[in-house]
């Protein structure tokens, strides 16, 4: 029984690593492609055997990392040393990479230039969930340490850093708005872990131009990227992925009007290249009056303004 269990994942993952491999300019199509397959390699295996073989395959092929003090937190090079491959998290990480990357022909620009930056500079930090659902109290276990620990040193990472927060594949097809969900009650969860109280120049209200979401007292810049993205590409990975960075990535990058124009012109110009719908009309300017930032954390997969399920964190 364990050697059969052993093959099955060995052949599904062999096949998941060859289609990758044989499809070197692949599209976004193919990504999300990917996305149907990691679902099918999943539930094919769950159903198959009825055992649990990601649990197993985590247990038997990676290498346990004593990484930024146990608190699960990757560097690129961690990532690829202690996933093989074909594991559900070295497949997610691969088309994490090759999507922000787009070194291949036939790649468009990923918009987000600084996250590429930031990837190739290695001031990311990778952590990886349980499930598919952070908002579950296993993976908020998981990421309130997590983000704990990369806000304190994330000033020694760099300029374009960010923590990369890796869901495990569905197991069956969800919608933006399962997700959606998912993502805003992972807020909350952290929010009602966060040891600290919320800091007093940021309003509370949701709906308030100057908010921001803030853990451990500090301002951070969370974003969904999901399977379900099927027209706008720069929200779509084939797992779910929540990109966080510290706000003052943000505000370093926008600290003068010059610097602003630049960057928020560069964005959306390939923003506009890359994705098969038109720029969300949430994406606005921090602080403009009649916005929120709350609309862009997990945008619409429509041409129409999102909104965010609580209105305020405390209650
Ligand atoms: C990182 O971000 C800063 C802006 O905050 C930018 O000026 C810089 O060129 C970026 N890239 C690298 C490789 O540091
Ligand atoms: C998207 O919405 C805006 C207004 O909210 C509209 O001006 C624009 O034409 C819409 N685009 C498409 C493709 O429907
Ligand atoms: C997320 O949920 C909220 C509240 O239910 C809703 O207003 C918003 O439009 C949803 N966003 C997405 C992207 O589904």
């Amino acid at each position: 029984m364990i050697i059969a269990i052993a093959l099955v994942c060995f052949a599904v993952g062999f096949l998941a690593a060859i289609v990758i491999a044989g499809n070197p300019t692949r599209s976004r199509k193919d990504v999300v492609g990917l996305s149907d397959w990691l679902q099918v390699v999943r539930s094919d295996v769950s159903s198959n055997i009825n055992s649990n073989c990601w649990k197993q395959q985590l247990s038997t092929r990676v290498i346990p990392v004593a990484n930024e003090e146990d608190a699960g937190l990757l560097s690129k090079e961690q990532v690829e040393t202690s996933y093989s491959k074909d594991s559900w998290q070295g497949l997610a990480y691969q088309d994490f990479k090759t999507a922000i990357m787009a070194r291949e022909s036939g790649l468009k620009t990923f918009p987000c230039i600084y996250a590429t930056m930031g990837y190739r500079a290695d001031e990311h930090r990778y952590v990886f969930l349980k499930s598919d659902n952070p908002a579950e109290p296993q993976n908020i276990r998981l990421i309130a340490p997590a983000l704990r620990a990369y806000l304190s040193m994330s000033q020694s990472l760099g300029p374009n850093t960010s923590l990369v927060i890796v869901c495990a594949p569905s197991e069956k097809e969800k919608t933006v708005e399962e997700y959606n969900n998912s993502f805003w009650d992972m807020l909350r969860g952290l929010r009602i872990s966060d040891p600290q109280p919320w800091p007093k120049d940021v309003p509370e209200s949701v709906e308030s131009e100057k908010w921001t979401f803030c853990y451990n007292g500090e301002p951070v810049f969370p974003v969904m990227l999901t399977p379900a993205h099927m027209q706008r590409w720069s929200r779509h990975m084939s797992v779910p992925i929540i990109a966080l960075q510290p706000k003052w990535v943000l505000d370093r990058l926008l600290s003068t009007p010059e610097k602003r124009e630049a960057a928020t012109g560069k964005v959306r110009k390939l923003l506009k290249e890359y994705d098969q719908i038109d720029i969300s009309p949430d994406l606005t300017s921090y602080g403009q009056p009649g916005t929120s930032e709350a609309r862009q954390l997990c945008l619409l997969d429509e041409n129409e303004s999102a909104s965010c399920p609580y209105s305020n964190f405390d209650r």
